[in-house]
């Protein structure tokens, strides 16, 4: 029970880390909370601080969801702790950070990199429907939806009971915070990513 603690606990810090918070403040002294849509995640420190620093947010983000889900075969007890139930802490520390006055980011990288430490081939599944459905779109918001609604609707058809209630949960979460991009996606005022993204993407 302690080591399911301390693991959560964990999983829950490393979530919180704003990357995209603290990329911008250190380095170029930007507040991306005051830039773009507002959010501290990938898509709009790409379009406020450029493809390197989205790069960085990019990795930093996937490797907190990455790490996080990997403590329980780091420590050997995957068999009885599925790695699904600690990761999910980690999107949650990154939604709702104990760094940024509980608020944070959109859940879908740190989602992603929990999915990575999980089941690596579903893993690349969900980036070439996000990359697929981004080159149709142009809006990495409406990617981010389609790829983890993609993931749970699959969970359901395998019939993976956990990865289905973890899915369930953080499409939910997804969903939700993206509530303000799904209206501008349908009254068509969505800020689409330009050609020049998708390259260095
Ligand atoms: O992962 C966040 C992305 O789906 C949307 O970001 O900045 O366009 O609201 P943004």
């Amino acid at each position: 029970t302690i080591k399911i603690i301390g693991m959560v606990i964990v999983a829950y810090l490393l979530g919180a880390i704003p990357s995209g918070l603290w990329i911008g403040q250190t380095f170029y002294h930007k507040d991306i909370r005051k830039l773009g849509s507002g959010n501290i995640g990938t898509t709009n420190t790409f379009r406020e601080l450029g493809p390197k620093a989205g790069v960085v947010v990019l990795l930093m983000d996937v490797l907190k969801g990455t790490l996080a889900a990997s403590q329980p075969y780091l420590l050997g007890v995957s068999h009885s702790v599925n790695p699904l139930l600690i990761g999910i802490f980690a999107s949650l520390g990154h939604t709702f950070s104990v760094f940024d006055h509980f608020h944070g980011g959109k859940a879908v990288a740190t989602s992603a990199g929990i999915l990575l430490a999980y089941n690596p081939p579903l893993f690349a599944l969900a980036c070439a429907i996000f990359i697929t459905t981004l080159l149709l779109t142009s809006m990495a918001s409406c990617a981010s939806i389609v790829g983890i609604t993609s993931i749970f609707i699959i969970a359901l058809c395998e019939h993976d009971l956990i990865l289905s209630c973890v899915a369930g949960i953080l499409t939910a979460l997804v969903l939700w915070r993206h509530k303000s991009n799904i209206i501008r996606i349908i009254t068509g005022n969505e800020s689409l990513v330009s050609f020049g993204l998708v390259y260095y993407l």
